[in-house]
């Protein structure tokens, strides 16, 4: 891909195109603490139905759901102005850029929506594409919870804790 995919807020026509983006990644168990054999309904739920939360899209020209994107507050009430944001991208589009466009098109709106930071609560030690995309804009790891993700193929590894202001 040459030019960074349209990132947009999602709509409820979306819906199929965000689950076959969501679901091998669910399936495949290595990245999210969602259960393997999640059922779509209760994806669906997970992914679009917490208070507050706001999902994106990436799409290409022919409108094609090539990834998504949702943030949220990361507590109610006191902890509301610090956001957190989970992001999955569909095997076909890996490495092409679009993750990079929704974690920008993330930083922005929740900017924009008057967060003050965002906080990744579990991002998977051995993720290391994800890792290096997130410091590559700016969040840090503040600590590691050991053993607290039983990843399929490395067994018990950590799960980091990473911020940024924004
Ligand atoms: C993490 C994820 C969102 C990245 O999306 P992507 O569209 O593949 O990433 P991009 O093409 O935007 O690349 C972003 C960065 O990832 C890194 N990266 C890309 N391909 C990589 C590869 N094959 N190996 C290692 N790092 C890689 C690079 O640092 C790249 O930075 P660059 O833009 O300077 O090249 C995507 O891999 C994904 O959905 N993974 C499964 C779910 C997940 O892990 N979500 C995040 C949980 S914290």
């Amino acid at each position: 891909m040459t030019t960074a995919p349209a990132v947009r807020d999602a709509e409820l026509a979306d819906w199929p195109g965000i689950w076959r983006v969501l679901e091998p990644a669910f399936r495949v168990g290595e990245t999210y603490t969602y259960p393997r054999d999640i059922a779509e309904d209760d994806a669906r739920v997970a992914w679009t139905g917490s208070p507050g939360v706001r999902v994106l899209v990436a799409v290409d020209d022919a409108g094609t759901v090539l990834g998504t994107a949702k943030y949220l507050p990361n507590h109610p009430g006191a902890g509301a102005h610090v956001a957190n944001a989970s992001f999955v991208v569909g095997p076909d589009a890996a490495g092409r850029g679009v993750g990079r466009a929704l974690a920008r098109a993330v930083l922005d709106g929740a900017r924009a929506d008057g967060y003050r930071a965002m906080q990744f609560n579990a991002v998977v030690e051995t993720n290391e594409r994800a890792v290096r995309l997130w410091e590559s804009l700016g969040f840090a790891v503040l600590a590691t919870v050991p053993e607290a993700f039983d990843h399929p193929v490395h067994g018990l590894v950590g799960l980091h804790v990473m911020h940024r202001t924004l």
